[in-house]
This record gives C-alpha cells, structure tokens and sequence, in this order.
C-alpha cells in the first residue's frame, strides 16, 4: 500500500500569533508550517489533508518548476481542482539534480497563506561553493489581525472596505503587534541563535503578504548575497536586504568574535525591520542572540528584552531602494541565458488597478481570481485548464493564433499560450491606478512578480515607460540570474515622485508543457485579480509528460480524492 513521505495537515483554528488570538489557516498546526528539507535527485509524495470544515485548499512549491508533474504545482482551478474539505490530495514533488537551494509552500487559495506557509529546503548533495559553518531560516510572514474570510470578503465587495496595513512582520511565527501586548505568551521577538566567530548562511523567505521588507542587523555590518531563487549568484554585499512577497535570498552574516563581542559590551543585537511601498512605515524586530561561549560573567545587561521593543530604534534604515539589486546579481556558474536574437516575441503585460467601487487589478485587460470582485463576472474556468488539457477539451483549450493577433492572450480562455520552444521577453509595465470612481489616478503601488513553471531570466527593471534601448544599453557586459520572483517598484514613493510608470522585464525559455500561473504575490492583488495564467505547449506535449498519477485527477470534481493511484 502507498505512504506518502509526507504529511500535511490544513486547519483553520484559533492559534496566538505576536500577542494577538487569531482564527487563520495554519499547517500542521503551527505558523509558520514545519520546514520540510528535501535533497536534490529525489522524489518524494507529500499528502495534504484538507482539515479545515468549509473551505477548499491547495498547497503550491513556490519556486519549484514541477516539470515532471505539473498536475501537481497546487493552483486552484488552474493545474487542479481544489481540494475540498475533508479530502486530500497527494502531490508528487521530482527534485532534479540540478535544483536546489531556498523554496517555500504555501496555500494558493484566497488569504490562507498569510500564515499557511512553510519553508521548503532543497539540499545541495555535493559541497556548497561557499564555506559556512552552520545555516538558519528565516521565514518572513505578515500578521493581519482578521480572518481569512473577513480579508478576502471586504476585499472584494462593491464598494470596497479595505482593512489597512499589517499588524506587523513576523519572523519565524514571532512580532509583537502594533495593538501592543494582549496576550504576553506569544508576544515575543524572534532569536536568531548563533555562535561566536563563525559564517552562518541565512536563508531569507519572503513568505510576507502585502509589504515589502528592508532590514539589517544592528552592529554588524553588512551582508553578502550567494543565492537568489535557488541559484547560487557570484557574492553582492549590502547593508540593507530588501525582500519582496515570493522572493529568497541566502546571505552570509559573519558573526562576531568574543574580542568584539567584549567590546561591544552585548551578547544581543537587533535586527531590525521595516515595511516599504505602503502607505506608513511598520517597524519590528528579531534578535541576533550569541551563546555565551566566550565566558562573560552572565550579565543582564547583555542581553536584549524579548517581549519589548527598544525605546529608540537602533538603526536609521534608507527610504526604499528602487531597482534594488539591479544588475548587481550575477550567475555563479554560467545559466544558459537566451541571447536577444533568440527571442521569438515579447509580450506586454500592463499592470493596471480600476476602481469602480470594487477594486480590480488588470495585466493586460485580463485579471483573473478564484473570487468574484464586486461585479466582475466570475473568471476562472469551469473546469482546471490542466485537467481540461488532460481530458482534450477543446473549448478550454487555447488559440495560438488568435493570442498572437491579441498581445498574447487568447481572447476565449483570457489564458497566454505559447509553444515548446519558443523564447519568450514578458515585459511587466507598472502604469498605476485609473480611477473611475474615486482613486488617486495614476496613482503606483509596488508588486512581487512571480511566475510558476520555472524560472526566468530577470533582464532588470527601470522607471518611467519601458523602452527596448534602455533595457538593453542597461544589459551590456551583464550576465542576467535566473529568478522566479523578482519586484515591479512603485518608484514615486518618496525618490522619484514623479513617475507615474515603471517596468521589469524576464526573459524565458518555453519548455515544460504544463499550465502555469504568472501573478503578482501580494495576497490582497492576487484576490483582486492581479494573476494570468499561461498555457505551455498543447494536450499533446502535456501527455508526453505523463498522466497524472492521482486517482480521479481528470474526472475529479469536488468531491473525488485525490488519492495516488
Ligand atoms: Cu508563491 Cu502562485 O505562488
Ligand atoms: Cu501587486
């Protein structure tokens, strides 16, 4: 009889997070989810149970190409049914050789994975290029003080009722929220355990829901880069990491000495976190904590409050930095980056916000949901596109031609199809807010881009209207990394007020047959319909693949389990 390797339990409970009692979707019972550590070459069947009484879920690999299984890539009405309460589905996850480094999953339907996320760990089975004595993860996640169903139904109503900004960045499950302390026992600051005088590898997840992250640790100088999206990256040093929804990042920290420890006079530092792109600042904090192996008399004064925060910040963090890292990272070993000749088509997607009433996100003219907005007519298919392409039917499946006389998108299935073996440029265009109603017109925000089904290469990103001789003059002598995340900045912020646009640009190889979402990674967008879905390759190709290995994956429906066959 079959046992899966792993397995997940979704519920949706009362659990106290940063000094707040919350009802939110959980993994296993704790936020984050448990980190699951997988190792390159292996393939492995996680079970997900769908605890929770009256909703569906699904559990996606963010960052996992899922070449070899794309019935399993986790995307509600997409790649699958979603799971109904009360069953489960098996996902089959192939680790190729080739794959490793800082992935995470999550739940891909409506809010639940503001805390339905966990940290996914591909081990590297030879010996890492960088030397490090020890690694910790740092899972970065948002605490929003309502419930899954309040979020996503304020969001989406005619007129809409927006519900403000976070309560509060976690780290690894723990903030004290902006409502002060309400319940001491889970108001805590994270601590970053380490050891004196050693290279420790921290892996960042940017596992957050709506604001963009910049942080430093206080007294330690700066950070080096070595891995961007599971590819490790020639080193890039920075004072201040910015993280984005969707994006991971390694970085080397090196702690300190005991001399220096001495000197500082502290076995405690601050990190120190702050949200960019919204409408106010959100400051919080973790700690670096050191053993005390250098024999200090145990002292109270070396150590850090963790049910407090600092009456005064530590540290003045720079307004947001636009184009962070931009042409900075490059590949550690070559990645086979398709040259500008090879590039087949391009195909715009202006990212737009109306606002009639109810808010709605277009790339393109084509926005896309599980959750109706406002009036918008329902916009997902009645059947999976992937299941539809399993089963052959027709009238899901998209029209090449008819997509290529319309920027990209079939106008039928509102999906991009493209063939095996094209080389796609997507060019992602910030043009900001049209306001029918009330907005602000033209008025920016900034979004974590993210596609499913591999990764792309990330050609940069800039201000104002995108132009073809800017992005590549800004390309010369550059070795382009792939990434699967990477950010559309808001830019008027607070630099450049400006600027009423701005761009990012990816460039791609079409080869995993499959049907694959492409979306921004703020929850709140992503309801609002800020997510396409691309169609690789034909039925054909996708059963050359192989069938699904799922008991009843194609006549599935609701209330089938999808249990392996
Ligand atoms: Cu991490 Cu489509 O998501
Ligand atoms: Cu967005």
């Amino acid at each position: 009889s079959f046992t899966p390797d792993y397995i997940l339990h979704i519920t949706a409970q009362n659990i106290g997070i940063g000094g707040i009692q919350r009802y939110t979707t959980v993994v296993n019972g704790t936020v984050p989810g448990p980190e699951l550590r997988l190792t390159s070459g292996e393939t492995v069947w996680i079970r997900v149970y769908n605890d929770i009484p009256d909703r569906n879920t699904t559990i996606h690999w963010h960052g996992l190409a899922q070449a070899v299984s794309p019935w399993a890539d986790g995307t509600p009405m997409v790649s699958q049914w979603p799971i109904p309460p009360h069953h489960f589905f098996d996902y089959r996850l192939v680790i190729p050789n080739d794959t490793f480094g800082t992935y995470f999953y999550h739940s891909h339907v409506g809010f639940q994975s503001s805390t339905a996320s966990g940290a996914l760990i591909i081990e590297d089975p030879g010996i890492p290029p960088y030397a490090y004595n020890d690694e910790r993860t740092l899972m970065f996640q948002e605490l929003f003080n309502y419930t899954d169903d309040q979020v996503e139904t304020r969001i989406t109503a005619d007129p809409l009722v927006w519900f403000g900004e976070t309560n509060g960045f976690l780290v690894n499950g723990d903030t004290i929220s902006d409502y002060g302390v309400v319940d001491n026992a889970t108001a805590r600051l994270n601590t970053i355990e380490v050891e004196p005088g050693k290279m420790y590898r921290l892996r960042l997840v940017g596992a957050t829901t709506l604001s963009y992250a910049s942080f430093a640790f206080e007294g330690h100088g700066g950070l080096e880069i070595i891995e961007a999206d599971g590819s490790y990256t020639t080193p890039v040093s920075v004072d201040v990491m910015q993280l984005g929804g969707g994006e991971r990042y390694s970085v080397l920290l090196h702690t300190k000495t005991c001399d220096e420890l001495r000197e500082s006079g502290k076995l405690d530092f601050y990190m120190q976190l702050e949200s960019r792109t919204r409408t106010y600042v959100v400051t919080n904090y973790a700690l670096l904590r050191y053993h005390n192996s250098c024999g200090f008399p145990e002292n109270a004064t070396h150590r850090l409050s963790t049910t407090s925060y600092p009456a005064e910040k530590p540290l003045d963090l720079p307004p947001v930095i636009n184009d962070f890292l931009n042409h900075k990272l490059e590949p550690l070993f070559p990645n086979d980056c398709p040259t500008a000749d090879e590039v087949n088509r391009r195909v715009i997607l202006n990212a737009q916000q109306t606002e009639n009433g109810y808010y709605i996100w277009h790339d393109s003219n084509v926005s896309w949901s599980e959750t109706p907005v406002g009036s918008q007519p329902y916009t997902t298919p009645t059947t999976p596109y992937l299941v539809a392409l399993y089963n052959d039917q027709e009238a899901y499946l998209p029209d090449y031609d008819a997509a290529i006389a319309s920027g990209g998108v079939d106008p039928k299935t509102k999906t991009f199809p493209a063939k095996i073996g094209e080389v796609l440029e997507i060019v992602i265009q910030n043009i900001g807010s049209i306001s029918v109603h009330n907005q602000t017109p033209g008025a920016l925000e900034a979004h974590p881009w993210h596609a499913h089904g591999g990764h792309f290469y990330d050609l940069g990103s800039g201000a104002g209207a995108w132009s073809a001789d800017v992005m590549e003059a800004g390309l010369i002598g550059k070795n382009p990394v792939r990434r699967d995340t990477t950010m559309l900045f808001r830019y008027n912020e607070t630099t450049q007020p400006n600027e009423k646009s701005g761009w990012r640009v990816w460039r791609l190889r079409v080869e995993n047959a499959g049907v694959w979402m492409v979306h921004c990674h703020w929850l709140q967008h992503m309801i609002q319909g800020m997510q396409t879905v691309w169609v690789f390759g034909d039925a054909e190709h996708v059963l050359r693949v192989g069938r699904p290995e799922v008991e009843g994956y194609l006549a599935y429906g609701r209330d089938v389990v999808g249990r392996r066959s």
